[in-house]
C-alpha cells in the first residue's frame, strides 16, 4: 500500500489530524454534549479523523455513531483514533449518496464539511431522507467573527496564541456570502424554513429540523 494513497490530499489529511483536530478536541466534546443524544443513531457526514463520532459515542453504549467520508486517508486515521470502539462505524461514502434507508438516524451532523460542497442540495436532501421525523441536521462552520472560548481549545504551553488562531480562523471561516448561500440551499431543500441560525462557541451553525 502506498504511504500517501491519495497524494496531496493525504498530506493535508495527516496535517489536519496532527494539528487542528488535536487543538479542537474540547470543541468536539462541547458539540457532542450540546447535541446530547445518548441512545439511538447518529450520522456524521465528512467525519474526517473521527473525533466528533468518538466523543459522541464515549460513555453511551446505547448510541450507534456512523461516520462517513469520501477520503480513504481520513477514514484510516479515524479507524486508528477510535481504538476499537464498537459503537463507532466508519464508512467510505459520499453525503450525496447515503446507502442507509429512510428514517435511520436521530441526528445528522456535518462539522467543517459544508465549505467543501459545491452543490449542497443533494446532501441536504439525503440528510432529510435518512433522518427520523423530528430529527435534526446540525451544520457547523467556522465563524470568522466568533470569539474563541479558551476552554474550547487544547493548547500546548499556551500555543497557538489567540492572535494566530483568529487569523487562521478568519481564513477558514465561511464569509457572510457563502453562509447566506448555504442558508438559501437549506431553504430550497426539503428542510425548507425549519432552520435556525445560531452561534455555538467559535462556530456558526444551522440547525435544520425534519
Ligand atoms: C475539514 S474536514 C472536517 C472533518 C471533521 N468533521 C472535523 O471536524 O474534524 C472536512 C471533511 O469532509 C469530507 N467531505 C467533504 N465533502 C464530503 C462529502 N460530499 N461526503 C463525505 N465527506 C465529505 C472531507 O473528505 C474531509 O474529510
Amino acid at each position: 500500500m502506498a504511504l500517501f494513497p491519495e497524494g496531496r490530499q493525504s498530506l493535508t489529511a495527516y496535517a489536519y489530524n496532527m494539528g487542528p483536530a488535536v487543538l479542537y478536541q474540547p470543541a468536539y466534546r462541547f458539540i457532542a454534549a450540546d447535541i446530547g443524544l445518548e441512545a439511538g443513531a447518529w450520522l456524521d457526514i465528512g467525519c474526517g479523523p473521527g473525533w466528533l463520532c468518538i466523543r459522541a459515542a464515549a460513555g453511551h453504549p446505547e448510541l450507534d455513531v456512523v461516520g462517513i467520508d469520501t477520503s480513504e486517508t481520513m477514514l484510516s486515521l479515524a479507524e486508528t483514533n477510535k481504538r476499537g470502539r464498537l459503537n463507532v462505524t466508519l464508512r467510505k461514502m459520499d453525503g450525496a449518496q447515503i446507502i442507509y434507508p429512510a428514517g435511520t438516524f436521530d441526528v445528522v451532523t456535518a462539522v467543517q464539511a459544508a465549505h467543501h460542497w459545491t452543490d449542497p442540495g443533494p446532501i441536504l436532501a439525503e440528510a432529510w431522507r435518512v433522518l427520523v421525523t423530528g430529527g435534526r441536521f446540525y451544520l457547523y462552520e467556522a465563524d470568522p467573527d466568533g470569539e474563541i472560548p479558551a476552554d474550547w481549545l487544547q493548547r500546548r504551553a499556551g500555543w497557538p496564541p489567540d492572535a494566530i488562531l483568529r487569523r487562521r480562523w478568519r481564513r477558514y471561516g465561511m464569509d457572510q456570502a457563502r453562509w447566506d448561500a448555504l442558508k438559501a440551499a437549506v431553504a430550497a431543500s426539503p428542510f425548507g424554513d425549519s432552520v435556525e441560525d445560531e452561534r455555538h462557541g467559535f462556530y456558526r451553525r444551522l440547525v435544520c429540523t425534519r
